[in-house]
């Protein structure tokens, strides 16, 4: 079942949150994506004053194809709302991110900014997460943070992309994919793992976003 309808009509709603001179931090993905495409189109209509700051090349590309000016997180002072999808979203509102990647800027972002609103198709709302978090690690710290980590009940893949050659992020680390099963107390687990050296980041974030948009079937949207 496809959700692009309704993930194309949210992210016009949430276009509500951008007002001129606005610096917004651009998500990864597929929700992201149309998002982008979105706000593009409101930038030419009301000839606003917009910086976007990406989250990784994927939709750095997006943005400079619709012509959204870019500057980077260190060159500015604030970040006033940040656009992004989500791999899970929980009962309590934490998300797992990190699908595609790109969850050490997306995490950087998310904490910089003054609002956080994610957008995400019903498939991924759970009461408890249940799918691997993908952890960004440095590649000298493989083996130690699989111990590590195993020791706090994960079973633990390398990603990998076709052939067996690892995937390395946009910041030359390896994610480790780890599978802790039904996971009861998010923010307890990702501070223990962020805990381990070698660590970069967890895709459990503990910034809670302040807006949640569903994508329904049929076209229709709502928010949490
Ligand atoms: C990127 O690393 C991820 O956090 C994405 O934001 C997440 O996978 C959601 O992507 P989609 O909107 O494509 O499902």
């Amino acid at each position: 079942m496809s959700y692009d309808d309704a993930i194309s009509a949210l992210s016009n709603n949430a276009l509500k949150f951008v007002k001129d001179d606005y610096v917004i931090g651009l998500g990864s993905g597929r929700a992201a994506t149309v998002l982008v495409k979105s706000l593009a189109k409101l930038i030419k209509l009301k000839n606003y004053n917009i910086k976007g700051i990406p989250t990784s090349l994927q939709i750095k590309l997006v943005a400079e194809k619709v012509g959204i000016p870019l500057v980077e997180t260190d060159q500015v002072d604030h970040i006033d709302v940040v656009f992004d999808g989500a791999d899970q979203i929980n009962s309590q509102k934490f998300v797992i991110k990190g699908g595609g990647g790109a969850l050490l800027r997306e995490n950087i972002l998310f904490s910089l900014a003054k609002k956080v609103v994610v957008m995400a198709d019903k498939t991924k709302f759970v009461k408890n997460f249940t799918r691997s978090v993908p952890v960004e690690v440095h590649p000298l710290a493989r083996n130690s943070v699989t111990k590590s980590i195993k020791k706090l009940g994960g079973e633990i893949q390398l990603r990998s992309l076709d052939r067996g050659y690892p995937f390395f992020t946009e910041n030359g680390n390896i994610i480790l994919d780890c599978d802790f099963g039904t996971i009861k107390n998010p923010k307890a687990l990702t501070q223990k793992i962020k805990q381990i050296t070698g660590v970069l980041e967890s895709g459990i974030f503990l910034r809670k976003p302040d807006v949640i948009y569903r994508a329904k079937t049929g076209g229709k949207f709502d928010i949490l």
